[in-house]
């Protein structure tokens, strides 16, 4: 079977499996801000589209001085993109037949972008309770150009220390190694400590931003990418001009003029992580050990996650497959974090399933 390679337009996941979509669905499987874009985005959705009549800043200047201002470093180290996923493809390409470690289970689109570059790749596997062995990997850093980690990670959640990433770029440094850190969801964390200042004192790091997530703009693409001035001009030289449109360029200033915003929402997901978890543990399922707005999900008693997969499906509850996560196989499944009525749903539903299989 082709399983979709993403979470989101369930549609297809649907056509797949060969099933009827219900007329009412919630999608689990894309890992968006419940509470949708912030108030002054709706507010001014349609005068932002008279910005469509005008070429886009090709320097994206606000929103890069606005970004620069908020992490405290330099312009020259921010790089504004169509989207995390634009950042990674051109990653890709710069690292092109370069030897690549992907720390995993982890988004598939570092793989997709450096298969397409030829790039040699190897996996470094989270241990059983997903910890980061962090000497084990520095270990391979010998053999190796560029090292992928999503922090916190995705499927699973789990939030690696800013400690852990200085251990990590103090060894990158001294071998040459450079340290891709994606913060795609780093926003969603609690206890998340800024690792922007280490980039004036390493040159090795990269760290990818998306804007996508927790202002719940995905069909506008958004995100940056701060790293040394040199690496930002390469990445400049290979990114189309005119990249990212202006109605993008607009809202992400008025994103991240919102602070309220973001604390609004960690709260409620810290609040919605604890009842959901607490549940899972009440009846018996298992779960990742998430900091974030989303966590892996499995039914120690049924032998097969697609069952379960399956049943939430048929009742128009979309979960993210775990087939194309290499070291998940598909035994687990992620879910987003959502509205509090949502998770209700989802828990009921997996009341309903537990009762069926005693
Ligand atoms: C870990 C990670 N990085 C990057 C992206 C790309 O995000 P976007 O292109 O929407 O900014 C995603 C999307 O799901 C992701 O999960």
């Amino acid at each position: 079977m082709q399983w979709p390679k993403h979470g989101a337009n369930p549609q297809y996941l649907y056509e797949v499996l060969k099933l009827d979509m219900p007329a009412k669905t919630i999608d689990f499987s894309a890992n968006i801000n419940p509470l949708g874009p912030p108030q002054a985005v709706k507010r001014q959705w349609s005068s932002l589209l008279s910005s469509l009549y005008e070429y886009p800043d090709p320097f994206a200047t606000r929103l890069t001085e606005r970004i620069s201002k908020t992490t405290l470093l330099p312009k020259e180290n921010v790089l504004i993109a169509n989207g995390g996923a634009e950042i990674i493809s051109m990653i890709g390409q710069l690292f092109a037949r370069k030897r690549v470690m992907i720390v995993q289970p982890a988004f598939s689109e570092y793989e997709t972008a450096c298969r397409a570059n030829a790039c040699e790749i190897d996996y470094f596997f989270l241990n059983k309770n997903w910890h980061l062995d962090i000497e084990g990997l520095i270990a391979t850093f010998k053999e190796i150009d560029v090292v992928f980690l999503t922090n916190p990670n995705n499927p699973t959640g789990k939030y690696f220390s800013k400690a852990s990433i200085k251990r990590l770029i103090e060894a990158a440094e001294c071998l040459g190694v450079y340290l891709i850190v994606d913060e795609a969801f780093y926003d969603f964390v609690d206890e998340y400590e800024p690792i922007s200042p280490l980039l004036l004192q390493y040159d090795q790091l990269v760290i990818i931003r998306s804007m996508t997530k927790m202002f719940a703009i995905p069909g506008i693409r958004l995100g940056y990418v701060l790293a040394n001035e040199q690496f930002i001009t390469d990445l400049r030289a290979i990114q189309p001009h005119w990249s990212v449109n202006s109605v993008a360029q607009e809202i992400g200033l008025l994103c991240i003029e919102d602070n309220n915003f973001q604390k609004e929402t960690r709260e409620l997901m810290k609040v919605e992580r604890k009842r959901i978890f607490s549940f899972l543990t009440h009846n018996d399922y298992l779960h990742s050990d998430s900091s974030t707005n989303f966590y892996l999900l499995k039914d120690p008693f049924s032998k097969e996650s697609e069952r379960l997969f399956l049943f939430l499906l048929e009742k128009g509850l979309i979960p993210r497959h775990t087939y194309n996560f290499p070291g998940l196989e598909g035994n687990w499944l992620r879910l987003a974090i959502k509205s509090p009525d949502e998770n209700s749903r989802l828990m009921e539903a997996l009341k309903r399933w537990r009762e069926s299989s005693l």
